[in-house]
């Protein structure tokens, strides 16, 4: 069968010579719109006012891109019409690129209490700061903290504003980069955590599509590792060598790190090993996790349920905190020797400095090759889809995961 020319003979020329010049114009303005959008990221930020802007361009820049399809149809329209056996121009849709987006798809919570509070919704498109990296989700993990955002529970120092996207660590691709931001690109794969510190947490959090980030918080994400595994880690690596730094670890040093089991412990008692050359490692666990732990390197694991680590574990250079048990941890070390607590608690002396995580991308650059090389390896308890956040909720809320659980970005 022959197929006749798309454009066939007599067309006025003036009825196609309009939509052309009207796809032109569109086209050019919808480029211009496009590159003032681009440029103007650099000056806008999740505050009120910059949302209101952020809000007015998407929607200019979605009018252009109307503008442009509706002349776009135009054409095969005059084409086709009433022309049996002519050839019909299929006109795709165009995506929707990131900065012409206006909402996007997040976990929102807006108030205290059960997991009723959080709830799936569309939320403001963030815009990246100069300094800021948008970044796509492709997997987020939970951490206590999630549950005391969402309880309550630490509101007396946290001072939360709602709505708010919850989550603490992401992995993910670069959809957009701020005007001050040269290191990073469209397509990187990063992974870090958002909040510059944890107990000051911004508005966009890693339970969303799409969340902005200092560009000076995130790192190369190891390529042997997936996603998923990638957004387990940098709140481990963070508190582990921030903790590390402040104890003055040295090679061949004997330290303790109580609940090897968690979310931070199974990383910290891999990186006090490989990371710091510590000598001997001691941790915490119970049942098959103290197995586990075994394999991960740990010279000694005490099973909690059947003995008193206080009764194991003596003259050690330091200790560190993760499960409220800094009293004890001081019986463990040697005089001089340091403890540490994570989980903090009431009635502690001073020599128990309680600290919170800061984000920083160079602490994950620091032991990037051992992820890389496998030296090092994550801990993934569970994976749900994005839709099961409140499953996931219970999951970390029973306090028995080994390792992260982690949520997948909504687009996988
Ligand atoms: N200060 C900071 O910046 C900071 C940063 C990160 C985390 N944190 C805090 O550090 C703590 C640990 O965090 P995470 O993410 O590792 O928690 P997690 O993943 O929820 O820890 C759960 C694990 O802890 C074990 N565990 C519970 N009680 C234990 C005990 N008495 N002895 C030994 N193991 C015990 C559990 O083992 P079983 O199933 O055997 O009970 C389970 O495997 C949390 O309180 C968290 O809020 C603080």
């Amino acid at each position: 069968m022959s197929v006749r020319p798309w454009l066939p003979s007599p067309l006025p020329l003036p009825s196609l010579l309009l939509p052309l010049v009207t796809l032109l114009v569109a086209s050019a303005a919808l480029t211009r719109a496009i590159s003032i959008s681009h440029h103007s990221h650099g000056h806008r930020g999740p505050s009120a006012a910059a949302v209101l802007s952020s809000s007015t361009q998407s929607t200019r820049a979605l009018e252009r891109r109307a503008a442009f399809l509706s002349a776009l149809r135009q054409l095969p329209a005059l084409v086709t019409k009433d022309r049996p056996g002519t050839t019909v121009l299929e006109i795709p849709e165009p995506p929707v690129l990131p900065h012409e987006k206006e909402y996007m798809d997040a976990w929102v919570q807006s108030g205290f209490g059960g997991p009723d509070v959080i709830e799936r919704r569309e939320f403001l498109m963030p815009s990246p700061e100069p300094h800021q990296v948008l970044v796509k989700v492709k997997a987020a993990a939970l951490n206590p903290v999630d549950i005391g955002r969402r309880t309550g529970f630490f509101k007396g120092f946290m001072n939360e504003s709602f709505p708010f996207i919850p989550g603490y660590d992401f992995s993910g691709t670069v959809e957009g980069v701020g005007k001050d931001v040269s290191r990073w690109r469209t397509g990187m794969e990063v992974y870090g955590y958002p909040h510059e510190i944890g107990v000051r947490p911004q508005r966009y959090g890693t339970l969303g599509e799409y969340l902005v980030i200092d560009q000076s918080f995130i790192a190369a994400k190891p390529k042997s590792i997936s996603h998923e595994e990638a957004a387990s880690l940098p709140t481990a690596i963070m508190t582990s060598l921030q903790a590390f730094e402040m104890l003055h670890i040295k090679p061949g040093d004997a330290v303790l790190f109580t609940g090897g089991a968690g979310g931070v412990g199974t990383q910290a008692v891999q990186l006090l090993k490989h990371y710091c050359g510590a000598g001997y490692v001691a941790t915490t666990g119970s049942g098959f996790k103290t197995q586990l732990l075994e394999e991960l390197g740990a010279s000694v694991v005490v099973d909690f349920l059947k003995q008193n680590f206080t009764d194991v574990l003596k003259d050690l250079d330091s200790a560190i905190d993760a499960t409220g048990e800094w009293w004890e941890c001081l019986q463990c070390v040697k005089e001089g020797g340091h403890v540490v607590t994570i989980r903090g608690g009431p009635g502690r002396p001073a020599n128990v400095p309680f600290f919170t995580v800061q984000a920083r991308g160079s602490d994950l650059e620091k032991v990037h090759d051992l992820y890389e090389k496998g030296i090092v390896r994550p801990v993934v308890d569970s994976v749900f889809p994005f839709d099961s956040l409140p499953l996931a909720f219970s999951r970390l809320e029973t306090g028995r995961v080994t390792g992260k659980v982690i949520v997948r970005g909504p687009s996988l």
